[in-house]
């Protein structure tokens, strides 16, 4: 872990929330929501990490919950003229750099990310000049400057798969900004990759040994994974994956119990999905001794009802890019939505 990274985020990072279950006012809220989202021809997408009652609302309006990759991908296919992004900025700038025509909208403006934060463009351009002849991969939670630099976009749902399509052409790849994603799909793929030192504070802060005790606790259990945790606890894993397919690999076992190392809000999901299966909480350590989420995004829990409802009527909180930025980050964000489709 470094302390260069946690310094970086350490500022930004907002007090905990804790929020669970529903809002005493969620039925009059949505009912509110719903009317202004039809009489905008807006949609709402939303993040399996928000608030339950922000994504029942995304399902009820008609409009979509799921991973970063689809989220991207049902934004650029929605007729909707305005797109209301419950997630983090990251996931907001995307929408808009795939449909610039179109008013995307957030609850609010300050969901960041870890990784978005530990991933300056002035000094991520400094790392590529330094690294020259490297194709340049970056996560989709990295800001539009920064994909602006990129050769490839990938989101965790397909990183594997590119690079090892990357590696076989002989290419050696620059990474960044997740360094145990990183290193999961090097050791995966058996590529070349040169790794930026970043990670997610809540995935980063799963841990090994409170894992294996629980699997003492439940042997039967599988051991669901998404890859921005620590090799330590991917090695327990019996699926590793994006949000999604963490949920398809529920849905499609025959296990009854899951040990689920990802961020909270997906258990809302996961137990829709899966009457009459136990989903366990994965244990947690404060990473570097310092930052303690316990599993839930302070960033992702900043979106609720009612500033979702506020956005919406004042049409505040919109992503607004610079024209040359949008231009030179749709070429790889698009890339990205190819490949996915041809592989
Ligand atoms: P997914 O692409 O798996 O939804 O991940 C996004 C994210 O922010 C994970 O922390
Ligand atoms: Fe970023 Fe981690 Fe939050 Fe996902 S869970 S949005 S990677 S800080």
């Amino acid at each position: 872990m470094s302390q260069n990274f946690l310094h970086k985020i350490e500022k930004h990072l907002p007090a905990p929330v804790r929020r669970t279950g529903e809002q005493p006012d969620s039925a009059k809220l949505s009912a509110e929501i719903k009317k202004l989202l039809k009489e905008k021809n807006a949609a709402l997408i939303a993040h399996y990490y928000t608030d339950s009652d922000v994504q029942r609302l995304a399902e009820e309006s008609g409009g979509f919950i799921g991973d970063s990759l689809e989220m991207a991908r049902f934004g650029a296919e929605s007729p909707a003229q305005t797109l209301v992004v419950a997630g983090v900025k990251f996931m907001g700038e995307t929408a808009k750099i795939l449909s610039p025509q179109k008013t995307v909208l957030m609850p609010d403006l300050k969901a960041e990310c870890s990784l978005d934060l530990g991933c300056e463009p002035a000094e991520f351009k400094k790392f590529i000049e330094a690294n020259p002849g490297r194709t340049v991969v970056v996560y989709a939670n990295t800001s539009a400057e920064v994909k602006a630099m990129a050769d490839w976009v990938v989101t965790s749902s397909m990183a594997v798969d590119l690079i090892k399509h990357l590696t076989s052409r002989g290419e050696k790849i620059i990474w960044a900004p997740d360094r145990y994603l990183g290193d999961y799909i090097a050791r995966q793929s058996g590529g070349d990759v040169l790794l930026w030192d970043a990670c997610c504070v809540v995935h980063a802060e799963f841990d090994a040994t409170r894992i294996s005790e629980l699997q003492e606790r439940y042997p039967e259990a599988e051991v669901l994974v998404h890859p921005e945790a620590k090799a330590d606890v991917i090695a327990l894993a019996n699926v590793v994956g994006s949000t999604s397919q963490l949920l398809k690999a529920a849905q499609q076992s025959s296990a009854q119990k899951f040990i689920v190392a990802t961020e909270t809000g997906i258990f809302y999901k996961m137990q829709q999905a899966c009457p009459g299966k136990k989903f366990i909480a994965a244990g947690t350590e404060p990473y570097g001794g310092k930052v303690d989420c316990e599993a839930n995004c302070p960033w992702m829990k900043m979106n609720g009802l009612e500033n979702l409802l506020e956005a919406l009527k004042t049409g505040n909180n919109q992503i607004n890019l610079a024209a040359d930025i949008i231009e030179k980050a749709m070429l790889p964000l698009t890339r990205m939505l190819e490949f996915r489709k041809k592989n």
